[in-house]
């Protein structure tokens, strides 16, 4: 394993998530507001030949594991010939390829995605109830969703072999009632749900009333099912495993606002333009899209990688002992976090 990719805390970095697009076809309310995000202009934005280029290289170096995110990875025009390049990397060692989706547009390009190696898909969806989808994404689309979910479950009866995992994150007065019904999925599904603590973000109107942490998740889910039993996590997952005996498919619980993971943590980030990244805390980012440009053609940057992780790595160390193990919180929400505990 490259020393490229570990850090002082032994932790190997071998998992790589790059994000491929800002944009989403969604609004979910807890992410984004009515008008969506600003966006970077078109050529800040990374080409496929180099997120194809900066994935041969970090899996070179010993990433196994890459996830593609956004926005919404699905509505990148080219998202299944770069799906073909970053899948043919299988050979040098990739051992997943995963998406990241709302699973709107995910059904009509499902078939040629598996066919290009997908092995895994992380699927955002908080309701079964189509009006409910709507008032929390701010669009229609629950059948769509529902399509891309039967279709996963289809082709794994045939043999695809995709992990379906659905993400679902809990706001009380909103969803909470659909815990139980979301566990029932996993009765005859092989399907691990998880479901997620509500996390502040700039401008989502996040309160802690709103929230509902792990344990009160768990303790509605015990008193319907009171033999749900823990399970061994995978090393380096962010989610807590439980099992109802009997049922095909697994819960999980994401508790970033109630208990951090940093130190299993083995993940590299590369932001749509092109920016590495190790903590999401961090501050530090070095555009890895400036080094392939520097003389206007696409660059072998090995050397100079390397020393991007070096500099990113050092933030990381920085940001770990107070790191509430999640996604980007500004200053105040930090504050915030510390008076939660
Ligand atoms: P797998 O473990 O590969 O299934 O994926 P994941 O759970 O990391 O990815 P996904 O995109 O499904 O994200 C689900 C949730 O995980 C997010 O809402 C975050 O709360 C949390 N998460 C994602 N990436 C990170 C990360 O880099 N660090 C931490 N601490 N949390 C993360
Ligand atoms: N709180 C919790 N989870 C969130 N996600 C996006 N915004 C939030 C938030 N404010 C989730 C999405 C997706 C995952 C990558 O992050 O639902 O499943
Ligand atoms: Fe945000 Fe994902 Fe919802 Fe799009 S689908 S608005 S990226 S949470």
């Amino acid at each position: 394993f490259s020393d490229f990719l570990t850090d002082n805390y032994s932790r190997q970095h071998d998992y790589l998530r790059i994000s491929v697009t800002e944009r989403c076809n969604l609004r979910c309310t807890y992410c984004m507001p009515e008008e969506g995000v600003p966006l970077s202009p078109p050529s800040h934005l990374l080409t496929s030949p180099e997120i194809s280029y900066l994935s041969a290289l970090f899996v070179s170096q010993g990433v196994t594991k890459i996830r593609l995110t956004g926005g919404e990875p699905t509505i990148r025009k080219d998202i299944v010939p770069l799906m073909h390049s970053i899948g043919a990397l299988r050979r040098q060692g990739l051992r997943e390829l995963c998406l990241t989706t709302n699973g709107i547009a995910l059904h009509r390009k499902l078939d040629s995605m598996a066919d290009a190696g997908l092995t895994g898909v992380n699927l955002s969806l908080d309701t079964l109830d189509p009006f409910q989808f709507q008032i929390m994404t701010r669009r229609k689309g629950f059948e769509a969703v529902k399509k891309s979910i039967d279709r996963i479950l289809e082709m794994n009866k045939l043999g695809a072999g995709i992990k379906l995992k659905i993400n679902c994150v809990v706001m009380r007065g909103l969803n909470e009632r659909e815990i139980l019904p979301f566990v029932e999925m996993g009765r005859e599904q092989d399907i691990e749900v998880r479901f997620i603590e509500y996390m502040p973000f700039d401008g989502n109107k996040w309160s802690q009333g709103k929230m509902l942490s792990y344990k009160e998740m768990l303790a509605m889910i015990r008193e319907k099912y009171p033999t749900l039993c823990k399970v061994q996590d995978h090393k380096n997952d962010t989610s807590k495993t439980f099992a109802v005996p009997g049922f095909v498919g697994r819960i999980g619980f994401i508790t970033s606002m109630t208990h951090n993971f940093c130190g299993s943590c083995n993940r590299l980030r590369i932001t749509s333009d092109g920016n590495l990244k190790v903590c999401l805390f961090g501050n530090s980012e070095v555009s890895l899209r400036d080094l392939l440009r520097k003389d206007n053609d696409m660059q072998p940057i090995d050397e100079e990688a390397m020393e991007a992780m070096k500099k990113v790595e050092m933030d990381r160390r920085q940001a770990l002992p107070g790191c509430a193990g999640t996604l980007g919180f500004s200053e105040r929400e930090r504050d915030l976090l510390e008076v939660i505990g």
